[in-house]
């Protein structure tokens, strides 16, 4: 297959891929979509950020297009499984972008938001569920979905819904479903671990594999810097000033990536976070702020390192190491996708060499050491920003604080207020020569970020029109 024109698709596929400016398919999309809409079972590995999703979703929307009308016990048809829930909203966007005019319909089924919404969606007649395990689960065990006419269950980010976090909600919701149905598997990565359950998962599959699937993206450069811990924020700081683009920039730790976001924005950087401590709405809030380029970093822990998209990521920091080989390759993936050119650069101690060499052991890649010289009067005037904005945000709690515990009558809030030496929002706060919000002007918004490099195949310089805009892991939740 060249050309999306050459399937037999509905019109409104047809045009919704025209429209959003899908002609040629990636390499895995030309493989896995032909056997998938002979309703075979794919099992497919392809670097990240060449276009999985598109993989799945078209041969689904179009199976339940043809399926329309005919008899089936409930509406649910189709089920696709990520594990996150802002994956599960992406794909959801993806499946309304060539969905349209179908007459096909979805429901995200995700936790942390509105369950009365979800459930309406399924009530009103969605045949495709797209859903993290957990409260797809809760949904079975409440008995407010019925699985059983599931012709299509997809396993996006396969290797890691397969892995233990998963596994037990995922084996539940496979045996809801008709053993007859048909499964697809999409991943950059099935490591060995985990192919005993793939095989368990699909019968007789199409398998593919596009590209060295056990190395990161060919689009993204590798660094890393062998680095004390303390000189990591300095380091950051020097990379934001000298490089354009925006950065997602992992952390091992919710709290980490809570400390490192706000000694970032302390210092002057527009950074959000995203991890599993935060509220759904906060998670989106800063997903979205950062596409939107209202933020310049965006620090994750790993819930942000499979699949998400996001236009034109010009840099992935590994501030923590990751804990696995394969995470390191979702993590730089968020980067160099869609033919650009991206770097990822990995912040190591000296203590960790052996591990840096593993990860190379393992993708059987080298990473360009690059020196590192830590800048003495950045570092005492980030610290001494620091160490500002932490009393001023203490005195700002302590305000907060007094205020909440006081009466509620004015007069006596007021009086009370006063007590603790300040006269309530407005008084003005201890100025330690920066503005009370900490933040500079310094740092560059992000839609004058530049997009680098490319690549030649034909499908990659369509990337560029298509898009909205034209080992063992130890048990740490993320
Ligand atoms: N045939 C195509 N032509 C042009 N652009 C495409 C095509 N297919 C997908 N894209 C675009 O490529 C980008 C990356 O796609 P996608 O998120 O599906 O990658 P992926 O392979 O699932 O990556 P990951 O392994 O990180 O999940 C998206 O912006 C998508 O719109
Ligand atoms: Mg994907």
């Amino acid at each position: 297959m060249k050309e999306f024109s050459e399937l037999n698709l509905s019109s409104a596929i047809r045009s919704n891929l025209a429209k959003h400016g899908f002609v040629t398919p990636t390499p895995v999309q030309a493989q896995a979509i032909p056997p998938a809409l002979e309703g075979k079972d794919v099992v497919a590995t392809a670097q990240t950020g060449t276009g999985k999703t598109l993989g799945f979703a078209l041969p689904v929307l179009q199976r339940l297009v043809e399926s329309q009308g005919k008899p089936g016990t409930g509406n649910i048809r189709a089920v696709v499984l990520s594990p996150t829930r802002e994956l599960a909203i992406q794909i959801n966007e993806t499946f309304m972008k060539i969905g349209g005019n179908t007459g096909v319909r979805t429901a995200v089924v995700v936790g942390g938001m509105d369950e009365s919404r979800q459930l309406r969606a399924i009530r009103a007649g969605a045949q495709i569920v797209i859903a993290t395990p957990g409260r797809l689960v809760d949904f079975l065990q409440r008995r407010l979905v019925d699985l059983r006419g599931v012709n299509i269950a997809v396993l996006d980010e396969a290797d890691r819904m397969l892995d233990m976090g998963f596994l037990p909600s995922l084996k539940q919701i496979l045996s809801a479903m008709p053993e007859g149905r048909q499964t697809l598997l999409f991943s950059a990565t099935i490591e060995k671990s985990v192919s005993h359950l793939v095989e368990s998962s699909v019968r007789n599959p199409v398998r593919i594999a596009i590209g060295a699937i056990t190395k990161p993206a060919e689009h993204v450069d590798l660094h890393v810097y062998e680095i004390e811990q303390g000189h990591k924020l300095d380091l950051l700081q020097q990379l934001l000033r000298n490089q354009d683009g925006s950065f997602l920039v992992f952390s091992r730790t919710k709290h980490g990536a809570d400390r490192l976001a706000r000694n970032l924005e302390r210092t002057g950087v527009n950074a959000t976070r995203i991890h599993g401590d935060r509220t759904q709405g906060q998670r989106n809030a800063a997903l979205a702020g950062f596409k939107e380029g209202k933020f310049r970093v965006l620090v994750a822990t790993d819930v942000a390192a499979r699949g998400i998209h996001v236009d034109g990521i010009a840099h992935v920091v590994n501030f923590d190491l990751p804990q696995v080989p394969e995470d390191f390759i979702h993590r730089a993936g968020r980067t160099g996708r869609a033919g650009l050119r991206g770097i990822a650069s990995t912040f190591s101690t000296r203590a960790e060499r052996s591990e840096i060499r593993r990860i190379e052991r393992a993708l059987n890649v080298k990473m360009q050491q690059l020196p590192f010289t830590a800048n003495a009067a950045s570092m005492a005037a980030n610290a001494k920003m620091i160490a500002e904005a932490e009393i001023r945000e203490a005195v700002e709690e302590q305000q907060q604080s007094a205020r909440a515990a006081a009466p509620t009558s004015h007069v006596v809030r007021k009086s009370f207020v006063a007590g603790v030496g300040a006269k309530g929002p407005s008084s003005k706060k201890p100025s330690f020569g920066r503005s009370a919000s900490g933040k500079s002007t310094g740092s560059k918004p992000a839609n004058k970020h530049k997009k680098v490099g490319g690549g030649s195949a034909p499908w990659r310089k369509e990337w560029r029109s298509a898009g909205p805009a034209g080992g063992r892991r130890e048990a740490v939740t993320v």
